[in-house]
């Protein structure tokens, strides 16, 4: 068995993972990264692509946001759709200037991956069985198997930046963790492809046939969501179809408008809302989605693993730099404390916008009244952007 030494081992070679990887290589702090998959998968995810302009900075801070800042799209603002209308909501007037930053998760992926590649650092891709030994001790390691040769890893701290089926969470005693998990009885159908975007904002609809959301990549990239029931296939979506469905779910004016064109990819998605308490185990901490989901509507996925790797980067940091303690201690309240928050936000604005099957009538008329209240009330539209902006870290 041939052994390695570094200062943090980070499981997961995703945006968590990668982006925690550069912020400590800046901070002196030697890191190496195992990841099951090889590059191309994990660059050929689709997820969402609105950052916060905390997420941004981090961005920036890690040194990644060249690309980022000449060809993402900056947003001020994102319509609400429903009974034939579309409502802005206008972030920048209502967050005193805040806006969001449109640039798909694959490409800060991808932009990522490029400098950790440049700045020679190490990830060891199709690493498998990893397991994790130790960290509730002083010496943690991992193994893995990599091209048939067993490899250890001995190093100061685990980095859990494996994702939701990852084996970071996995091994933690069953008895130390807790778990809070809802399921929504529905999907996501995605659709990319290289037509241009039906609006120059976002647009989240609601419609008795069920949700939709024109988003995009692009001036000339867009990416369709269509509100699916969890039996049905992407096979059972000629793009002939999801076509005509998103036409009938839009309001005449914004159907009229819809360039369609082959998809690029087309995928369904779940949709979860979980949380994993607490989020450091003794040497072992987790990060991103291996320790909470939200569903998509809002798009905080990715800007909560970016607050996760924030408050993980300054706690290892401090204990590096001044051997304090008091980041590691505090790591999973803090992240947990906007953790929950996102959470809430993702649930309600899944609730207010989805049809729920068998939804007793008076749900239905509740949730229309909250959007009637949410058009007309500035008070509600600034609760509602101070969220989707994001809150501070
Ligand atoms: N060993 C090594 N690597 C693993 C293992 C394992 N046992 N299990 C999973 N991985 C890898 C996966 O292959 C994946 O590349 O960990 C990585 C986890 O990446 P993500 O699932 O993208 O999670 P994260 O980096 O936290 O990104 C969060 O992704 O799902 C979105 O909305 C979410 O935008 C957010 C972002
Ligand atoms: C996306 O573009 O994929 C996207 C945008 C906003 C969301 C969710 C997904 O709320």
């Amino acid at each position: 068995m041939e052994t390695l030494r570094t200062q943090v081992l980070i499981v997961g070679a995703g945006p968590s993972g990668l982006m925690l990887g550069q912020l400590l290589h800046k901070a002196g702090i030697d890191n190496l990264i195992v990841e099951r998959q090889n590059g191309d998968y994990v660059l050929g995810r689709i997820r969402a692509g609105v950052l916060e302009q905390t997420t941004v900075d981090l961005l920036d801070e890690a040194g990644v946001g060249a690309r980022m800042h000449a060809e993402g799209l900056l947003h001020g603002g994102f319509e609400l759709a429903f009974e034939g209308q579309r409502h802005r909501i206008d972030l920048q007037a209502l967050t005193a200037g805040k806006a969001v930053m449109v640039y798909g998760q694959t490409e800060v992926t991808r932009d990522l991956m490029e400098a950790r590649a440049a700045a020679g650092l190490q990830t060891l891709y199709e690493a498998n069985d990893v397991s994790l030994q130790g960290f509730d001790g002083d010496t943690p390691s991992a193994r893995f198997k990599l091209a048939g040769k067993e490899i250890e890893v001995r190093c100061d701290f685990i980095a859990g930046c494996d994702g939701y089926h990852g084996v970071s969470r996995a091994s933690v005693p069953e008895g130390a963790i807790q778990s809070f998990e809802k399921v929504y009885p529905f999907g996501w159908l995605g659709l990319l492809s290289d037509t241009p975007p039906v609006s120059h904002e976002l647009i989240y609809g609601r419609h008795e046939r069920g949700f939709t959301l024109c988003s995009m990549r692009s001036q000339t990239r867009s990416r369709y969501y269509l509100q699916v029931p969890l039996t049905d296939h992407v096979g059972d979506w000629s793009d002939a179809r999801f076509w005509d469905e998103l036409r009938r779910r839009l309001d005449p004016e914004t159907a009229a408008q819809l360039v369609t064109g082959p998809s690029l990819e087309k995928s369904i998605a779940p949709l979860r809302s979980f949380v994993a308490e607490p989020m450091r185990f003794g040497r072992l901490f987790l990060a991103g989605d291996a320790a909470h989901i939200v569903p998509p509507t809002g798009a905080k996925g990715l800007n909560l693993a970016a607050s996760d790797v924030y408050y993980l980067w300054q706690a290892l940091s401090e204990h590096y730099r001044e051997r304090s303690r008091a980041g590691i201690e505090h790591y999973s309240a803090r992240c947990l404390s906007r953790i929950w928050k996102a959470e809430r936000f993702s649930w309600w604005f899944t609730s207010l916008m989805h049809n729920f099957n068998n939804e007793p009538a008076i749900d239905a008329k509740l949730h229309r009244s909250e959007l009637e209240y949410l058009i007309s009330s500035p008070a509600a539209q600034t609760v509602m952007a101070e969220n989707y902006v994001g809150l501070p870290w």
